[in-house]
């Protein structure tokens, strides 16, 4: 197959020649199908033009819940089905890694609980779960009051800038400052260490950020181009790269050797007796160390404390910024979640137990997080061959796929899939409180609150894997109850004392994606004070 094109070829024109190319050689080594899989071609122009996300739903559409993707020579198998869903996650979990997202991550979070091999996962699993028990959590509210309060301080502060030159509102990039928020948290909770991103910025915090930087771009560059050998030393942004990843790894080692130094009998017991509301670290770290002594493996840990700080800090973000955005554009909505805040808390502060008492505003952050899941895709990888089972469309039997298949679980298809929800892409938070009845989808049992009894967010277990906003089985997120209540926490505390506009019409919030959803320019916000305030 030759391909030809000349100089004066537009970019897109030389890469839809390539595509063409490429899909055609595919084709014809496949003989034209895989099993009786539907194949679904992309253009390579796809992965530039908009989200991939974008098109992996329009082919859901059009292909069914389970299809194969054919870039030119690579394929990955797209799942939008929650039995299959289940299967992988659940089921048969252990027949798979994480693939490409391993490959990607391994160099910044080393054997942290995301890229790590099966054996270190589990070791590690079952130390780090218990740390994110009631009482920890209990303790967290009160962080995440704090910090979410300093950030009010701010606006309000900005705001009185501005009253005295006879404005009212403010304009501001709320994603900016919504990362800024769920960094200060993560750094406290996680491991005790005060970024203070919310007033300033310091190495350590333009490290983080240039750290998330490079793996938000090598989750969409489809070339390991760092792991070419002298790269990190000759490429400029692989040696900025280094450099950031040394400054953070130089903190959070200096965070280690001070918690094994400080560690302290007494703080053990209270840790044990779960007594966390009088420790004065409550950090997760604290509790790594204090639970196994001091002679936990310091290499580890730091790769533990990478991993929860990467993991747990643009997701929390991006989830405040769709809420925000979301809500902008429903002011009925934005109203009725001040009424109940006004209900429930008046002008005091948020607690653990106050979060009971918040349903609407917490539905709106589950609701949010339907609509933009993060990551919008969960990637595997199968260890063995797999027998698929059949999804709700497409080939009833189920499809055997070889060892070595990359697979996308498309979270954003589940959660806008027209299979399961009513009008999906609206923002309906009041949804979860309908109970809805299986559509009789064999295999598929439908949405049962009374499945999680006691939850207070609805999840994967209500919804049968339909909804999977933290994953499910055996790797589903460890932080997925802290995030919630930050969230939560959070929202609560900036609608209780601003009303909140986007600055531009919505049309101007462009999506970027890599490994979260988030707006290419910022999510700029009018702000003003409520009246009542
Ligand atoms: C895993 C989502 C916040 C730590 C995951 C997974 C999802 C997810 C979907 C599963 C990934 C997969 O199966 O491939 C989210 C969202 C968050 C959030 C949407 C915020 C709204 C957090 C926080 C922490 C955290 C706050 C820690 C403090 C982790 C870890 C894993 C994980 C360690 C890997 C678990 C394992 O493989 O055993 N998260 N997460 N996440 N998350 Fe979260």
């Amino acid at each position: 197959i030759r391909c030809q094109f000349t100089s004066t070829d537009e970019p897109k024109t030389k890469l839809k020649l390539l595509d063409n190319a490429s899909n055609l050689l595919t084709n014809l080594l496949s003989g034209g199908k895989i099993g009786s899989m539907p194949i679904a071609e992309g253009a390579v122009s796809d992965l530039f033009d908009r989200p991939l996300f974008f098109s992996l739903y329009d082919w859901f559409l059009k292909y069914g819940s389970v299809y194969k993707l054919a870039f030119g020579p690579k394929a990955f198998v797209v799942v939008s089905d929650p039995i299959v869903a289940r299967h992988i996650l659940r089921e048969n979990t252990f027949s798979y890694d994480k693939g490409v997202l391993s490959e990607i991550l391994e160099p910044i979070m080393g054997k942290g609980l995301i890229p790590a091999d099966l054996d270190t996962w589990k070791q590690r699993r079952r130390v780090i779960t218990p740390g994110f028990h009631s009482s920890y959590l209990e303790a967290m509210a009160k962080v995440f009051t704090e910090c979410a309060d300093r950030t009010m301080l701010k606006f309000n502060k900005l705001l009185e800038q501005e009253e005295s030159g006879g404005g009212k509102t403010i304009e501001l990039d709320l994603e900016a400052e919504f990362s800024n928020l769920a960094l200060d948290i993560i750094g406290l909770a996680v491991f005790n260490y005060d970024f203070g991103s919310i007033t300033k910025e310091s190495p350590v915090i333009k490290a983080v950020y240039g750290t998330l930087f490079e793996a938000e771009h090598r989750s969409t560059f489809y070339i390991p181009y760092w792991n070419i050998p002298l790269a990190r030393w000759l490429v400029p942004r692989q040696r900025k790269f280094q450099n950031d990843l040394k400054v953070i790894n130089d903190c959070l080692d200096g965070l280690i050797q001070n918690a094994k130094e400080t560690r302290q009998e007494a703080d053990v017991e209270k840790l044990q007796q779960r007594d966390y509301l009088n420790l004065k670290d409550a950090s997760l770290l604290r509790f790594l160390v204090d639970m196994r002594g001091v002679d936990v493996d310091d290499r580890q840990l730091r790769d533990d404390l990478m991993t929860m700080l990467i993991a747990g800090h643009e997701t929390t973000a991006a989830v405040l910024t769709w809420a925000v955005f979301l809500l902008a554009q429903h002011p009925d909505k934005m109203k009725k979640a001040q009424s109940e805040i006004d209900a429930v808390l008046g002008q005091g502060r948020t607690t653990f137990e106050s979060l009971k008492k918040l349903e609407y505003l917490r539905l709106i952050v589950v609701e949010s997080l339907r609509l933009y899941p993060q990551p919008p895709l969960l990637i595997r990888r199968s260890l063995k061959s797999d027998k698929l089972p059949g999804g709700y469309n497409g080939d009833k039997d189920g499809y055997e796929i070889p060892a070595g298949t990359d697979v996308f679980l498309s979270v954003y298809n589940l959660h806008r899939s027209p299979y399961f929800w009513d009008k999906p892409n609206e923002f309906e938070p009041e949804r979860f409180l309908v109970q809805r009845e299986s559509q009789g989808i064999e295999g598929w049992a439908g949405f049962d609150p009374s499945r999680s009894p006691g939850a207070l967010y609805p999840n994967e277990i209500i919804s049968d894997f339909a909804f999977l906003p933290f994953g499910g089985g055996p790797r589903k997120c460890v932080g997925d109850q802290f995030a919630l209540m930050e969230s939560t926490i959070a929202l609560a505390m900036l609608l209780q004392k601003f009303d909140v506009e986007l600055k531009g019409s919505p049309e101007d919030v462009e999506l970027v994606t890599g490994a979260t959803i988030h707006t290419k320019t910022g999510l700029w916000c009018k702000l003003k004070k409520r009246s009542n305030v």
